[in-house]
């Protein structure tokens, strides 16, 4: 048994007490890895706390944190960051420090491989969205770093697509413009068993990929599918765009993390938000299931 435990590649997961990262810690364990989470608060972790083989309790903001994070670990994934309106803390000092804390751990560790999360189109949007930019440095700094690195760049995730079925849920489902923006929306265990595939494929290292899920939806067809599975009516009404630019504009002296988040709303509500697809889970199932939870 102690032979097979020493042969087991070791990650480092950080971000395992977010939606994806529980994820990342399941597929992992499945696969054979040795999983070390970092959380600041283990409770956190919930079901993933028993497919980890170590919890390291630290502030992934605070680098005096996080000696011996990476000791021991052939491979570092991260998915932290921020997904709050909550004025603090910053996306500065989470989506970019911590993760460049993380970073020069894993190069003083001498870690081989690391994998990082941004979002899609993130590389193009950067100039005009301060969460975007934080995240994109990390890849800079990635890619001129002498690690071999990963880095995917999904669309949105079915935690963000549960928040827009709880808008239909409540009775009206906003759309941004026309609502004819494209998405093809992904589920965390897909973008999980890409990581893994990804880690384990070295013809895949030294890249950057844009992914989605299984199918393409336009927003206002996600709200028709969240009121068909609600059996309601569709009740969709449009923002303007340039009310979030506005709207951002007005906030950012108070709230800069909402003033982000809402310009980076009006920002992709005028783009193609479709990935390279991947997985196998489709919104349809998840839109059922969820209307199947009616005590919510
Ligand atoms: N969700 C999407 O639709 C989507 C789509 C594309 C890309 N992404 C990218 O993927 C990332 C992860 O998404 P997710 O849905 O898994 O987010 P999530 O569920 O909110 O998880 C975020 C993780 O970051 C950690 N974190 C947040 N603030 C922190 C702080 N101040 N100090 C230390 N750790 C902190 C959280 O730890 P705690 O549990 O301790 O708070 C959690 O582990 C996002 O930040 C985004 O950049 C997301």
């Amino acid at each position: 048994m102690q032979q097979r435990v020493g042969k087991r590649k070791r990650v480092l997961v950080a971000g395992a007490t977010g939606y994806l990262g529980r994820y990342v810690v399941a597929a992992l364990h499945k696969n054979g890895f040795h999983v070390r989470a970092l959380a600041r608060d283990p409770s956190r972790l919930r079901e993933a706390r028993e497919l980890c083989d170590e919890v390291f309790v630290a502030e992934a903001t605070q680098h005096s944190t996080l000696d011996g994070l990476c000791d021991g670990i052939e491979i570092v994934f991260s998915s932290i960051g921020l997904r709050s309106f909550a004025p603090r803390p910053s996306f500065w000092e989470v989506d970019y420090q911590a993760n460049m804390n993380i970073l020069s751990c894993a190069i003083s560790a001498a870690v081989r491989h690391f994998v990082f999360i941004s979002a899609l189109n993130a590389d193009r949007i950067r100039t005009k969205v301060a969460a975007a930019e934080a995240r994109e440095r990390i890849v800079d700094a990635l890619m001129a770093s002498d690690l071999t690195w990963t880095v995917l760049r999904p669309t949105g995730f079915f935690n963000d697509m549960e928040e827009l079925f709880k808008m239909a849920r409540r009775g009206v489902f906003y759309v941004i413009g026309d609502g004819a923006a494209r998405i093809n929306p992904i589920h965390g265990a897909d973008v999980a068993e890409e990581i893994v595939r990804r880690i384990r494929d070295p013809r895949t290292h030294n890249q950057a990929m844009g992914i989605g899920g299984p199918d393409v939806f336009t927003t206002r067809q996600i709200g028709e599918l969240a009121f068909e599975a609600l059996r309601r009516p569709p009740k969709i009404r449009s923002i303007p765009p340039w009310l979030l630019g506005a709207a951002s504009l007005l906030l950012a002296p108070f709230n800069a993390n909402a003033a982000t988040l809402l310009r980076a709303m009006q920002v992709i509500s005028e783009m193609d938000m479709t990935g390279t697809p991947c997985g196998r889970h489709r919104l349809r199932d998840f839109f059922l299931e969820l209307a199947f939870r009616k005590d919510e």
